[in-house]
């Protein structure tokens, strides 16, 4: 079976997103990237902390590290693997943000092959588990060296890889090359993960059909919408994927949220659910005013009674 994993999304993938994500059918899934540099100078700091959270409905676990000095990732990857936490270690080599790219981390990373395999090695020595690597397709369309970098990472150990087809420099734009993806999956003898532009169970299957290719990272498709593992495993299974009720989208944020303040004081889980509310909500008809509401709403009762008033106006609709 194809393994559909939740990608590493900063600002979204924390424990009570993952939760409700397992809960639909997600297989494994990765935390917000940490700063290896960040965590061998500050490995107490709350917001790392916060990072590395495993919570018990966590069933698998992958530590999203990103850097490109193979000291720091030595260190933070024999310290973190060692907790017990995680399931494996992942490397970031594709994050397009300018501040991390432009010092040579994330995507920059790939500019610099012998260096990045170096990174590769120092964590692989270091790790008691699993080590992957998350990638691009190259800095631009004329240095796309996935390839070179795949077969350095299954010299250098590394058990996986999962590549966003796309450059560093297409950022999101355009669609993400799955050609290349397969490509890769034929061409090493690791495990291949695709990712990019999957927001549907038709999306995921038209990809994989007749590939090598081991599983999917669902990212933007499953922001508002943990209900995409499910409906994935379903059409790859032969059967109709089910598309959740207004009801049912209503009743997961609220579940969010909840879930969001066993953990954060009021204040901050609402401010983190406005961006979430506003994906669930996407697309339900009559709700672009609650989503504007919902940057206003300062209470948990508040949020609540938004949400219910668009399950309220679609009832006097029917
Ligand atoms: C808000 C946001 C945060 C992201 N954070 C990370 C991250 O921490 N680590 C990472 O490797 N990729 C990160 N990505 C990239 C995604 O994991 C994924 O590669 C990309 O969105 C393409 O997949 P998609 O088309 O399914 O969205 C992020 C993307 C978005 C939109």
């Amino acid at each position: 079976m194809r393994e559909i994993r939740l990608a590493p999304l900063a600002g979204v993938t924390d424990w009570p997103f993952r939760k409700l994500c397992f809960e639909q059918g997600c297989d494994c899934a990765y935390t917000e990237m940490v700063s290896a540099t960040g965590f061998v100078y500050a490995p107490q700091a709350e917001a790392t902390r916060n990072l590395l959270y495993r919570a018990p409905s966590d069933q698998r676990l992958i530590l999203q590290l990103f850097g490109n000095n193979p000291e720091h990732m030595y260190k933070a990857a024999s310290i973190l693997s060692a907790t017990g936490d995680f399931d494996g270690i992942d490397i970031n080599m594709g994050c397009p943000v300018h501040k991390v790219a432009a010092s040579g981390q994330g995507s920059g990373l790939m500019r610099t092959p012998e260096l990045a395999e170096e990174v590769m090695r120092a964590a692989v020595r270091a790790s008691h588990v699993p080590v992957s690597v998350k990638m691009r397709l190259g800095w631009d369309a004329e240095s796309l060296n996935y390839l070179e970098l795949c077969h350095r990472a299954e010299d250098a150990g590394i058990a996986s890889v999962a590549i966003h087809g796309r450059t560093r420099v297409q950022m999101y734009a355009g669609e993400a090359d799955w050609d290349a993806i397969a490509k890769a999956a034929e061409t090493v003898s690791i495990p291949v993960y695709g990712n990019g532009d999957i927001f549907t169970g038709e999306d995921a299957a038209k990809r994989l059909a007749n590939t090598a290719i081991a599983g999917l990272l669902v990212a933007r498709g499953a922001m508002g919408n943990p209900w995409i593992f499910r409906q994935i495993h379903d059409r790859l299974s032969g059967k109709t994927p089910v598309m959740p009720s207004t009801r049912e989208k209503v009743d997961m944020a609220l579940a969010h949220a909840m879930l969001l303040m066993e953990w954060k004081s009021e204040n901050v889980a609402i401010r983190e659910m406005r961006k979430h509310i506003g994906w669930y909500l996407h697309g339900v008809r009559g709700a672009a005013f609650v989503r504007t509401q919902v940057n206003r709403a300062e209470t948990i009762d508040q949020i609540r009674e938004l949400l219910e008033s668009v399950c309220a106006s679609e009832e006097v609709r029917a």
